[in-house]
């Protein structure tokens, strides 16, 4: 006999998580979004100093990192969430806020995890379709908010498009949304974008308290191994979300880490400049190679592989130790994902695409 589950843990997408990993010499990993420079000196000093607490639960209320993440952006302290990576921030929304009945909207390809908010809630996902350029048609998702919807989701930049849409686009769509609805921003990537300034979206919170903004130390500040993310958002929203979770969701050394690396905006600053440059070298060496990019405002690009058989791409790739996401599993067959990572890794992966792409 075998173990019974229910029918809505059941529906739940498995996360499609990264081809592994068969080649023997050195992997060139593309395929999450992850940065390639590890942690920040100060970081790595105030980590090592935490470990001499391991015998202790971490601080249940997180008070310094929340503090230092409400000092950076000039917000109150009682409306920053924290949580184990700004996944378990949406997870836990959707256990506070949907269930049978309610509905969620959001914009398809976007990123993989919206799935399972509706799936493991028995909510209805209501998904709309992004528009010819991989960017949010936010028109036709306010067309299908209704007395039933609790979350709206607007991913800027989206993954796995990294289009991104201007700051003003999303003050007036958040306007026109009833305040019963949670309009969660999640903004995993806006640090990359030079479309506006990151921060554009912050005064957004004043205007509409219905408004979350999600971020997440696993991008930018490239702590994606201890799991630390965050949302700026009503006080009311954050008791929502704590009230469903264990009491110590961050970690001691996550807080640790996530309170240091906020204070080194420069080094934030680099890693951004370093990105773009790696953008700018991916996108224009792609589009030399006759594919087409979307316009990325990210830290990867979106590419569409026309009529070319996209699993001998995604194989051809990994037999050469280069690992990029296939469109097949990102919502969209016939493209792929590729983050950028140093130049050198960069290069890998343009002659192990050149190589490929002559041989089919
Ligand atoms: C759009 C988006 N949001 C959120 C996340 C979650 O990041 P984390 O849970 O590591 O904070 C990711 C990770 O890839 C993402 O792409």
């Amino acid at each position: 006999m075998s173990l019974e589950f229910t029918r809505r843990a059941l529906s739940i997408p498995f996360y499609p998580a990264a081809e592994t990993y068969k080649f023997e010499g050195e992997l060139v990993k593309l395929a999450s979004n992850e940065t390639p420079w590890g942690p920040h000196a100060a970081v790595l000093e105030a980590v090592e100093a935490a470990l001499h607490n391991l015998n202790r639960y971490p601080d249940p209320s997180a008070s310094q990192l929340r503090h230092r993440i409400a000092d950076r952006y000039g917000v109150a302290v009682s409306g920053v969430a924290l949580g184990n990576g700004s996944c378990d921030i949406l997870l836990a929304a959707a256990e506070a806020m949907l269930e049978p009945g309610a509905e969620i909207v959001y914009a398809w390809p976007s990123f993989s995890m919206y799935p399972h908010l509706a799936a493991m809630t028995g909510a209805r996902a209501v998904t709309v379709p992004l528009d010819s350029d991989g960017r949010h048609d936010l028109e036709a998702i306010g067309r299908e908010i209704n007395a039933a919807t609790r979350i709206v989701l607007v991913c800027n930049p989206n993954n796995p498009t990294a289009t991104a849409l201007p700051i003003d686009e999303i003050d007036e769509f958040v306007a026109s949304v009833p305040r019963h609805v949670a309009v969660i921003l999640d903004e995993a990537y806006v640090e990359f974008s030079l479309m506006q300034d990151p921060d554009d979206s912050i005064p957004l919170l004043k205007r509409h308290p219905n408004l979350v903004v999600l971020r997440t130390f696993s991008k930018v500040y490239g702590l994606c191994g201890l799991r630390v993310g965050y949302a700026l958002c009503s006080e009311d929203f954050r008791i929502g979300v704590d009230r469903v979770r264990q009491p110590f969701t961050v970690n001691m050394l996550a807080q640790a880490a996530a309170a240091e690396a906020i204070l080194h905006q420069d080094e934030v600053a680099r890693r951004v400049e370093r990105t773009a440059i790696e953008r700018l070298f991916v996108q224009d060496e792609l589009v030399e190679r006759g594919l087409e990019v979307s316009d990325s405002h990210a830290n990867f690009s979106w590419v569409s592989l026309g009529d070319r058989d996209e699993a001998a791409v995604m194989s051809g790739l990994s037999e050469r130790g280069v690992i990029v996401r296939a469109g097949t599993a990102m919502g969209e067959e016939g493209h792929m994902r590729v983050t950028y990572g140093t130049r050198h890794e960069n290069e890998r992966f343009l002659s192990a695409l050149d190589e490929v792409l002559a041989g089919l």
